[in-house]
């Protein structure tokens, strides 16, 4: 990409065009405003606390998201890097703040989100950060953004389509809440492959550390989808035999060739791993990086 393209394509002008002034435009919180939680989720205790349990997971990551861009800022090499990473830092502190109110809706006390998030925030999950946020700290551009703008994003991409399949009919609040989300994760992920390339062409000599940081937050991933997975299914299972005793339709929702709302939690987690890891391998490709298979979490 020549540069002035690349400065325009990343420019703050291009984001406000893009994001508030228009796909966010008119919304409150991510979504249309009036929209709320479904009655029978917030009357279903089973239901509202493993959706808080969930929506911890998307704080914890958004949060860790934000120390990244945030970091990054200051690491960059180029100022229309330092200009796109402010905006992705504005994305990011958006992210939590939806998620948060998303919390507070399902009704978590303000004062107790802190302790909310530290309490039911995955461990596997808290690792994953940890391993990016020290090439962050350490001021690692290169190794930051791949950790960030494809690893990080890359999984968030496909687990907020994966939610927004399975809400769209029963959750419209949260449905378009994440569609704003993987609108900013789309540009997010684009920016890490535009701008990442030609460093590591530069710099091979920062592959293997880099293929190592991978393979170590890839464990992380796969063990947290296998936790959370392991911890929402009875849920599921729950739902859908009361739903079926009832006469309730959860109606279906294709994603990747699957009907996500019939799939067992065994089939829905192998599918999301798949997804992510094959979007892990186009993407590293990209950039001349080869994905390393994690070791296998027990
Ligand atoms: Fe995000
Ligand atoms: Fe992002």
């Amino acid at each position: 990409m020549a540069e002035t393209d690349f400065l325009s394509q990343y420019s703050i002008q291009r984001w406000l065009e893009m994001c508030p002034q228009g796909y966010l435009d008119d919304t409150t919180y991510g979504h249309e405003s009036g929209l709320t939680e479904p009655e029978d989720l917030l009357a279903n205790d089973d239901l509202r606390e493993a959706s808080i349990a969930l929506t911890v997971q998307l704080i914890a990551g958004e949060r860790a998201a934000l120390a990244a861009s945030s970091g990054l800022v200051n690491a960059a090499p180029d100022h229309a890097s330092k200009a796109f990473l402010a905006t992705q830092t504005l994305d990011e502190a958006r992210h939590v703040e939806i998620f948060t109110r998303r919390l507070i809706d399902l009704g978590v006390k303000e004062e107790d989100v802190d302790s909310t998030v530290n309490d039911l925030a995955n461990p596997n999950l808290v690792k994953f950060a940890e391993v990016l946020l020290e090439k962050v700290g350490n001021g690692d551009f290169i190794a930051g953004v791949v950790g960030q703008n494809i690893v990080l994003e890359g999984m968030a991409f496909s687990v907020f389509e994966l939610l927004q399949a399975t809400s769209k009919d029963l959750n419209p609040k949260f449905a378009q809440t994440l569609a704003g989300t993987i609108a900013d994760e789309r540009r997010h992920v684009g920016f890490g492959e535009n701008r990442i390339g030609s460093l590591i062409r530069e710099h091979p000599e920062r592959k293997a550390d880099i293929e190592r940081m991978q393979a170590e937050m890839s464990y992380h991933m796969l063990a947290t989808f296998t936790d959370v997975f392991r911890g929402s299914g009875p849920t599921m299972d729950r739902e859908r035999q009361a739903a079926a005793a009832e006469g309730r339709d959860l109606g279906s929702a294709e994603w990747h060739g699957t009907d996500v709302m019939a799939a067992s939690t065994d089939d829905i987690e192998a599918l999301l791993a798949g997804t992510v890891i094959n979007e892990f391998k186009t993407r590293l490709g990209r950039i001349g990086i080869e994905y390393q298979d994690p070791k296998v979490p027990a």
